[in-house]
């Protein structure tokens, strides 16, 4: 399943092809790692983007969140001489593609994938065509489509030769994605059934440059416009608390293919968010999803107590930009004692317009329902700010904790091979192989007996806007 959910970043920064390069951790008696710095793009000129969005449909607000600053990206380099690359990471695809200079959407006008690189077979020396079958489309609709090729890959000091990925001749999206899931989830696999190739964890081990299929992510608070991807590693100055390890769910009579983990409950203050008596949710962690997607039901009830205002045409729920000054926070339970804790403040996202109606700011709400007929529940770039988060692929394990956003220096440890591979990391209670998955999931009856307990004052407010209303706020 792809739930990359995010559209055309209007990425402002321009791309230097040499420097894509960055730290690399020293060998020998330093871990085996390697360690991207992820940038979270910022959006420079909002005047401009504002254009951009009124020239767009009405139901394409997603669009706009997510040239707000919600996308994290890495740089990289591609091809011989070097052409360079900005992607964004995404925990809920597996391949890595680029748009091609000549593809429809880059050869626009507006050159929209100037800032975050373009793709030239012809100018790389050690190019390689593998077929014609790339063809990824994403939960959110987006896609690409154009030929796999293999060429030489670089990265944090690394090189790794000939490497797999996709060229977007034709795509919706002006920036590349840099899926790093699991191989049974690769697009050729899927959408071409075809067998899987070593996508960037597996060619990483394939190299010997990690030990095993493993990597962390800390993405860092919504202050911070900088977090990191460690391959092969956990930086124990990351989190707070233990590191809890627990499965990655399984669908029945299938292979692991995404990172599903049983999420089960949410609580806001005292107030008990889950379903009652329901099942578990299994929930994606989807780096490449800006929001947090949860049934529906539990969704009202946070609303509720919140006092969000849902609008369903555009998909998103305005609050007061002042919520996120309130200490209550949302906590999420896995199995235990897993748990984090994501406070208000992560969860009010600033559009950046200043002064709505009646002087009142208005903010988006980082939780949105999961609608639609799959009803993927995702734990996107809200939930994993305030997570660090091990993605065990050789074991089918996450391991969970609470991020440090005070983390200075560094205190890397290499993931090794074997059962318990993660470096300090504890089991949850119970944890044995679980077979469950996404039709497991059930968004069940709606029990929204959310309290107020959290009362902004500012219901009135928020549900006097109508849609036209927010047209003139956003
Ligand atoms: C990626 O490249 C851009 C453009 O040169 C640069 O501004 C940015 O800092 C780089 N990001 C990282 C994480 O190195
Ligand atoms: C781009 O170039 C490739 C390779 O030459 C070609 O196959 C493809 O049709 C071109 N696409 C467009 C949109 O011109
Ligand atoms: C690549 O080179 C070939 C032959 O030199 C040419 O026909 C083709 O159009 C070029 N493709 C691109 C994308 O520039
Ligand atoms: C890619 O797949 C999508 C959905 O399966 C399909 O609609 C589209 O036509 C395909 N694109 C190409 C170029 O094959």
């Amino acid at each position: 399943m792809h739930t990359h959910a995010l559209l055309s970043a209007a990425c402002c920064l321009a791309l230097p092809c040499a420097s894509a390069l960055h730290l690399r951790e020293p060998r020998d008696a330093s871990p085996r790692v390697v360690k991207f710095d992820l940038q979270r793009n910022e959006i420079r000129d909002k005047v401009a983007h504002d254009r951009n969005r009124l020239s767009r449909r009405a139901d394409t607000v997603s669009t706009k969140i997510d040239n707000e600053g919600l996308l994290y990206t890495l740089n990289i380099s591609i091809g011989t001489p070097p052409q360079g690359f900005m992607v964004a990471v995404d925990t809920g695809s597996s391949d890595l593609w680029v748009n091609a200079a000549n593809s429809s959407l880059c050869e626009r006008r507006s050159k929209p994938c100037d800032a975050t690189g373009t793709y030239s077979a012809n100018s790389s020396s050690t190019y390689n065509y593998v077929g014609g079958w790339f063809n990824v489309s994403y939960v959110d609709g987006s896609g690409a489509a154009g030929d796999y090729v293999t060429d030489t890959l670089r990265f944090g000091g690394e090189t790794v030769e000939d490497f797999q990925f996709g060229v977007g001749y034709d795509s919706s999206s002006d920036q590349g994605i840099m899926g790093i899931g699991y191989p049974a989830d690769e697009a050729q696999v899927t959408d071409a059934d075809q067998r899987t190739y070593r996508n960037l964890p597996a060619q990483l081990v394939h190299n010997g440059v990690i030990q095993s299929s493993a990597y962390s992510l800390w993405l860092n608070d919504l202050d911070s416009s900088t977090g990191s991807l460690l391959f092969g590693g956990v930086d124990h100055s990351r989190y707070t608390g233990d590191l809890v390890t627990v499965p990655i769910l399984r669908p029945e009579s299938s292979s692991y293919s995404s990172f599903y983990v049983a999420l089960t409950g949410v609580q806001l203050g005292d107030n008990e968010i889950s379903q009652k008596g329901g099942p578990e949710v299994a929930v994606v962690l989807d780096s490449g999803t800006s929001f947090t997607y949860l049934p529906e039901s539990m969704v009202a009830s946070i609303y509720e107590a919140v006092g969000a205002e849902y609008s369903a045409t555009e998909g998103v729920a305005f609050v007061p930009c002042s919520l996120a000054d309130e200490q209550a926070k949302v906590t999420f339970y896995f199995e235990s004692p897993a748990r984090i804790d994501v406070a208000m403040s992560e969860l009010v996202l600033d559009v950046g317009e200043p002064g709505g109606l009646g002087g009142a700011e208005v903010c988006l709400f980082g939780i949105v329902p999961s609608l639609g007929s799959g009803s993927l529940s995702l734990l996107g770039d809200t939930f994993l700010r305030s997570a660090y988060v091990v993605f065990d692929l050789d074991n089918n394990e996450i391991s969970l904790a609470q991020s440090n956003f005070k983390a200075k220096k560094s205190e890397i440890a290499e993931i090794g091979t074997g059962d318990d591979a993660v470096p300090s990391a504890t089991d949850a209670d119970g944890s044995d192989a679980t077979s469950a998955g996404p039709s497991s999931t059930d968004t069940g009856s709606d029990e929204d007996d959310g309290v107020g307990m959290l009362q902004p004052g500012m219901g009135g407010v928020l549900a006097s806007l109508g849609l036209a209303g927010l047209g003139l706020l956003l």
